[in-house]
């Protein structure tokens, strides 16, 4: 692991990030998160037990890492203390190594009403939102509505800002929504009540972040969602509403571009899409359904089934090249073991034309036919492969051509769930793997 090293989804989310997190944060100091909120669900299981976390960074399972939610991410105050009662009833020890940044901005009672009631409006157009409240108060922060983890150590300036929020959205529930006015009085205590008891972990984490970095300590930037659900970079409207790639690790966590030495990209071995939206490579069909089953792909949050497909190169190279990644993490391997043939998407032809970028225009991706090349199935167990010699010759095809068309090479594969059930591929250097010194001698000057 290189000093600062931040993994990011490839794809629309869900790609096992938190389970290759979990293996960096072995030999990391901190885990940061950087965006998003608890619309995520990151998933880890360490020897048998199932931890799913969703506002607290993946690094909390390890005893020596510091786990800092940054200023990017935004946070429903409530559900964080539920979350770390609920961390700790499982005898995981959440205190000192929790740090949440006054910067931060808080999802209130009424972002997660109104994530509920725009969709409502949208009808048929619905983007299928995990309903946290996440993109209201995305919008708040953007249109400078929003209150701030900070604010609530200032009274009197808290209930300034709530009372008016709150006249602003009565406005709203009145002429647009037909619905029952809001009070702002009950928020105000609650939201005082948090307060107290998170009191202890709030602090300036960019400072922090920045101060463990001049010491030389190792830290993780705990990517969200996926590079097809950025804001700006996936397939909007159908996307998240923060900077989901590796732009929102740096203004998320507060860090400047020159200290992030690593970008890792997660990417499933097939591909999986929650909520609406355009998916080239969707399985609309048996195979679609044994891959949601074996892959137990429900979400890990809303408990939705995933919508279930092949691996789509043509999005997969598109967000590495887009987040400059120095290595892949190919994940869930083995839910492909048992098929005769494993696909994946070279190319599209749009509208009877061949095509290798991935479109902007969401009606092109609409009817976007996938270009697939066909690799032979493996049909050994494969979760006790250690080494990538380990694996069948066909499971290895599949794996340089993914290399291949990506232009990346993959330095782990994941062959399981269990922590220990991952293939490092040490002779596999990823683009960034130098020292240091060359590292930052190689500053600027990347291939791609
Ligand atoms: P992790 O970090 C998969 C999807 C929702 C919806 C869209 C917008 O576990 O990979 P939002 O509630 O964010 O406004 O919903 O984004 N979405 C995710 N899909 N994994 C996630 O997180 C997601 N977070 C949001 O399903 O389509
Ligand atoms: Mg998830």
């Amino acid at each position: 692991m290189m000093p600062t090293t931040c993994v990011v989804g490839l794809q629309w989310g869900d790609e096992a990030k938190a389970r290759v997190l979990d293996v960096l944060s072995a030999d990391a100091d901190c885990v940061a998160r950087s965006q998003g909120g608890n619309n995520a669900g990151h998933t880890v299981v360490i020897g048998g037990e199932t931890f799913i976390l969703h506002l607290v960074p993946t690094g909390v399972l390890r005893p020596q890492v510091l786990a800092v939610i940054g200023n990017g991410v935004v946070v429903d105050p409530k559900f964080l203390l539920e979350e770390v009662s609920e961390l700790r009833r499982r005898g995981v020890e959440v205190g000192e190594n929790l740090r949440l940044s006054d910067r931060a901005h808080l999802v209130m009672p009424y972002h997660r009403l109104f994530d509920g009631l725009a969709e409502r409006r949208r009808g048929t157009g619905k983007i299928d939102t995990t309903m946290k409240g996440v993109g209201p108060c995305y919008a708040d922060k953007a249109a400078r509505g929003g209150l701030r983890v900070g604010d609530l150590y200032q009274p009197d300036l808290f209930r300034e800002r709530l009372q008016a929020a709150v006249e602003e959205k009565n406005a709203l529930l009145r002429g647009l929504y037909d619905e029952p006015e809001l009070a702002w009085a009950p928020i105000y205590d609650e939201y005082m009540d948090c307060a107290q008891t998170l009191r202890p972990y709030v602090c300036n984490t960019e400072e922090l972040l920045l101060g463990l970095l001049d010491q030389g300590k190792r830290v993780l930037l705990e990517g969200a969602q996926g590079t097809l659900l950025d804001i700006d970079h996936g397939t909007y409207p159908f996307v998240t509403s923060s900077n989901a790639s590796v732009f929102g690790a740096m203004s998320g966590a507060g860090l400047p571009p020159h200290r992030i030495d690593q970008v890792v990209g997660v990417m499933k071995a097939y591909t999986t899409r929650v909520g609406a939206g355009p998916f080239p490579t969707e399985l609309a069909d048996e195979l679609g359904e044994r891959l949601r089953e074996s892959g137990k792909e429900f979400g890990a949050t809303t408990g939705r089934p995933r919508r279930c497909g092949w691996l789509d190169l043509v999005a997969g190279r598109y967000s590495a090249r887009l987040n400059g990644v120095d290595c892949i993490s190919l994940t869930k391997l083995d839910i492909l073991s048992g098929l005769d043939t494993v696909k994946v998407c070279r190319g599209y032809r749009i509208g009877g034309e061949a095509i290798d970028s991935f479109p902007a225009a969401l009606n092109e991706l609409e009817t976007a036919e996938p270009v697939y090349e066909e690799f032979r199935g493996w049909p050994d167990d494969i979760g006790r492969a250690r080494r990538f010699e380990d694996l069948p010759a066909e499971a290895r095809s599949y794996i340089e051509g993914v290399e291949e068309v990506v232009g990346v090479p993959i330095t782990m594969v994941c062959v399981g769930p269990e922590r220990e059930q991952v293939i490092l591929r040490e002779d596999r250097q990823g683009r960034a793997g130098h020292t240091r010194r060359e590292q930052s001698d190689r500053r600027g000057r990347r291939p791609n």
